[in-house]
């Protein structure tokens, strides 16, 4: 049993050649603005018919692209609906929801988990791309051990292989215990595709716009009229636009932080 010798351990940043990406981010502290833009974010429910500039939802689309993700795989896709037929149907999909209705943008955020492995590929191939060369690890964990763990065969049939290896290695040393099944690996999509909305609801109210996220909606519906197919995973339909009067239903409301934050 060794747990300090496996894949996150012996991972570094060795892009030899060129250590410039280490100071990315370093110098950014503006705790206040931070602050000011979170507590700014509400759910808004009405927008004007004030249109959001193109230049904008595109810069907020590409910051959204910048959230977090699992592995870097970014299995999601985000659907800006220009198409005002589409937009119709879409609205009605969502029960003709005033956050829907109302919104000058609609962008359907969606978890596409199954395309981690083309999406492997094309971070193996990106690799092939750079003027330096790629660590080892690196090429290693896209080549390897992603495709070992991430892969559950057709119709789940290596789930209780992987189960039961998981349940029986697990007792001696630390195993990923998922995904094991399809279900799993759109759940990571979820979660990442759930960071970026989050990215792009920020932005939009950096640039002085709001958004109302909505699971509200016949996903089913949602689905055809994108053509999506059934693995898809819409993770939430962000209506976004120009605060309109009466856009708030009420005052912010959370519970007690003490339900909530668990300090161990
Ligand atoms: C995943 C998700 C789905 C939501 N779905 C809807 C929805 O369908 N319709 C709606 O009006 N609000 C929806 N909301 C907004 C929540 O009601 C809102 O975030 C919550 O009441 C807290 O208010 P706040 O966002 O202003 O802080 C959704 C929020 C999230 C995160």
């Amino acid at each position: 049993m060794n747990d300090k010798k496996n894949v996150f351990t012996q991972m570094n940043g060795e892009f030899s050649g060129n250590d410039q990406f280490q100071k990315e981010g370093a110098d950014f502290f503006n705790p206040e603005g931070f602050k000011q833009l979170v507590n700014a974010r509400r759910s808004v429910r009405k927008f004007t018919t004030e249109k959001i500039p193109d230049h904008i939802v595109e810069e907020c689309l590409d910051l959204a692209l910048l959230a977090p993700n699992s592995s870097n795989l970014q299995t999601w896709e985000f659907y800006r609906i220009k198409n005002e037929v589409i937009k119709k149907r879409i609205v009605y999909a969502c029960f003709s929801q005033p956050a829907a209705a109302t919104a000058t943008e609609l962008i359907v955020c969606v978890a596409r988990g199954e395309l981690w492995r083309v999406h492997t590929k094309q971070m193996l191939d990106f690799f092939k791309t750079l003027p330096v060369e790629t660590p080892k690890s690196a090429l290693l964990y896209y080549s390897k051990l992603i495709p070992l763990v991430y892969t559950v065969g057709f119709l789940n049939i290596l789930t209780p292989v992987k189960w039961l290896f998981n349940n029986i290695v697990g007792l001696f040393r630390v195993v990923p215990r998922e995904p094991i099944t399809t279900f799993g690996l759109d759940v990571r999509a979820i979660k990442s595709c759930a960071l970026a909305c989050e990215n792009l609801m920020l932005a939009f109210r950096a640039h002085g716009y709001d958004t109302c996220p909505m699971e509200g909606f016949d996903s089913a519906r949602v689905k055809r009229v994108l053509g999506l197919p059934r693995r898809a995973k819409i993770v939430m339909i962000v209506g976004a636009g120009k605060r309109a009067e009466g856009g708030l239903y009420g005052p912010r409301v959370r519970f007690p932080r003490e339900q909530f934050v668990k300090t161990i």
